[in-house]
């Protein structure tokens, strides 16, 4: 029995809708587990902006600084989308979060369910048995760069910076959790152009030293991109800085079947954080076709990171599993043999989760 706060911070789109269905997977826990948890919620993006002027209000960050984990949704909308000018945008509500919390590591799990093989774009043969932990970084490269970001007119520049201590701390916690798996760990860069990248490749082969147990293994970027196609499996923990996990990421999860598949848990210094990878994915916000699961999955890393409970976190995940074994899917984990009225929308999938709990 444990007491907790979490705050609900919803933000733009199917964030909305996804983080609803989250919130009420975490409270079936509670229920069955008698845990007490109280609930809060903050505005963040771009319904922050349209409330208070501001991405991240302050009142928004100190819920969070207070509360023991928060459960994210998305941010963005496409009037910003469209318009290059806009100063004041809601992905700064979500980027000063993560730098205000400290949250420098982005653990984003490629999970393949047995029974989604068919919905993945990759052949059923090379897709089987993947199993990839990204550690994105996530409070620097060219997204933090203290030397700014400036549009001159005719030029424009972002200047991406990373610290030793930076590259180190995120590091160690790939090494650590490399131990915990398979003991594979591949670190990504592009050290044969950015001098940002060779001084990652140089931090991480120091680190090397102290995990002689931990088969390391440096990969470039753009090769990384062909190899997560064209033989998944071979990797297991992968440690990258901020831009490129964040596009490698997006791409790998077509190895678990959709973007709506893939959770992740933000981590550092304060209050952990805990987001689907997607977007507010504008093209079906308010449709009710959005598909949950992320966020869902993203509670359940919530419960074992932040709270240690690893029963109810796998309990969750056992949910999932049933679920999709009994045949239900959201359009986008549909396959061409998915009958018609086994595609629910995200209310109805939700719901299917819960009466597994
Ligand atoms: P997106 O992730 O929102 O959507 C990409 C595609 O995946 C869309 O076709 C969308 O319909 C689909 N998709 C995403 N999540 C889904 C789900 N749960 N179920 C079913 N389909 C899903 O990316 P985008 O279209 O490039 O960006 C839209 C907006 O979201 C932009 O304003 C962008 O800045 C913002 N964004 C925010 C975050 C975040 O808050 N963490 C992440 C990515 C993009
Ligand atoms: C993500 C998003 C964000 C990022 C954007 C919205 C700032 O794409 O969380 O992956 O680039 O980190
Ligand atoms: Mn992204």
């Amino acid at each position: 029995m444990a007491n907790k706060k979490i705050l609900i911070v919803p933000g733009d789109g199917i964030g909305q809708e996804v983080t609803a269905v989250g919130k009420k997977v975490l409270d079936k826990v509670a229920a069955k587990f008698g845990h007490e948890f109280t609930y809060d919620e903050a505005l963040i993006g771009h319904v922050a902006i349209e409330a208070t002027g501001n991405p991240l209000p302050e009142e928004s960050l100190a819920k969070m600084k207070a509360s023991d984990a928060v459960l994210f949704g998305a941010v963005g909308h496409p009037k910003y989308d469209n318009d290059p000018s806009a100063k004041v945008r809601p992905e700064q509500g979500l980027l000063k979060m993560r730098k205000e919390l400290g949250l420098y590591a982005n653990l984003r799990p490629i999970k393949l369910f047995d029974e989604l093989l068919a919905a993945s774009s990759i052949k059923p043969e090379i897709l089987r048995g993947a199993d990839i932990l990204f550690f994105r970084e996530l409070t620097g490269d060219i997204y933090f760069g203290d030397k700014g970001r400036k549009n001159n007119g005719d030029t424009a520049y972002d200047v991406a910076e990373y610290s030793r201590f930076e590259v180190e701390r995120i590091g160690r916690k790939a090494f650590d959790a490399a131990r915990t798996r398979r003991k594979k760990l591949c670190s990504v860069d592009k050290a044969n152009v950015l001098e940002t990248s060779r001084l990652w490749r140089e931090e991480i082969q120091k680190l090397a030293l102290e995990y002689p147990d931990v088969e390391v293994e440096y990969q470039f970027v753009d090769a990384t991109a062909m190899l997560l196609i064209k033989d998944p499996c071979r990797f297991d923990v992968v440690v990258t800085a901020n831009l490129f996990g964040d596009i490698l990421t997006d791409e790998a999860s077509q190895i678990a079947g959709s973007m709506g598949m893939l959770a992740s848990a933000s981590i550092g210094d304060g209050t952990g954080v805990y987001e689907p990878i997607h977007g507010s994915a504008h093209d079906i916000t308010g449709k009710g076709v959005a598909n949950p699961l992320a966020s869902i999955l993203s509670a359940a890393l919530l419960l074992d990171i932040s709270f240690g409970m690893k029963a109810e976190s796998e309990l969750v995940i056992h949910a999932v599993d049933q679920v999709l074994k009994a045949g239900y899917r959201t359009r986008d984990i549909a396959d061409a043999t998915t009958a018609p009225e086994m595609i629910l929308g995200t209310d109805a999938m939700g719901e299917q989760v819960l009466s597994h709990l």
